[in-house]
């Protein structure tokens, strides 16, 4: 049986390289992986007041979908040398309620992606930090810089073989990494 791994994309944009990159890595994934895409542009940024007995539907939604899954993917692109917004806050919404945060032990990797030579080095390192505090044991190697993102697919969407080849050997590592949890 597959495993079902969250895939949280750090852009919301309609035509975003990440999210490109998230539907190529479902396309490749191994049979041991089922890689589902959890949306986070629905949620509303994180406030204890609106949260507690009555949560938004979309903190709840989100909530559900992470816990359902045996691990979690973070495609991101870089904004200013680090993670975007809406990934630190889809990782506030889950960490709450205090004590039934839903990813603890929840085996992560990290791929940044960007037009940039640079690969998203920045956003792929600074989102390491709270992943460490939420307990989620991150895959180390390979690690997953995928600059000059923009010349790796074609007018009609297509990815080029040695981009794929990349793809594939990240997601190869993080299901060995994902069988051992
Ligand atoms: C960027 N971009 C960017 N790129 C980069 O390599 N390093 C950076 O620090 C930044 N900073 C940054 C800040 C903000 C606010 C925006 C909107 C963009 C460019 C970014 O990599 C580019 O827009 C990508 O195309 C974003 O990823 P998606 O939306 O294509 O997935």
């Amino acid at each position: 049986m597959s495993k079902s791994i969250a895939v949280v994309v750090g852009s919301l944009r309609k035509d975003s390289y990440n999210r490109k990159v998230a539907k190529v890595l479902q396309q490749i994934a191994p049979a041991s992986l089922k890689l589902n895409i959890v949306e986070i542009g629905d949620l509303p940024l994180y406030n204890e007041d609106i949260d507690g007995a009555n949560p938004p539907a979309a903190y709840t939604r989100f909530r559900q979908e992470i816990a359902a899954s045996a691990g979690v993917i973070f495609v991101t692109p870089e904004y200013n040398r680090s993670y975007p917004a809406a990934i630190k806050n889809a990782l506030d919404v889950g960490s709450r309620p205090y004590g039934k945060s839903v990813w603890a032990k929840k085996p992560a990797a990290i791929i940044s992606v960007s037009p940039g030579a640079i690969g998203g080095f920045g956003a792929n390192h600074h989102l390491r930090q709270p992943l460490v505090f939420l307990d989620m044991p991150i895959l180390q190697q390979p690690e997953a810089y995928f600059g000059n993102v923009a010349q790796a697919f074609d007018e009609q969407g297509q990815i080029n073989e040695k981009s794929k080849q990349f793809l594939g050997s990240f997601i190869n590592a993080y299901a060995d990494w994902a069988a051992k949890f």
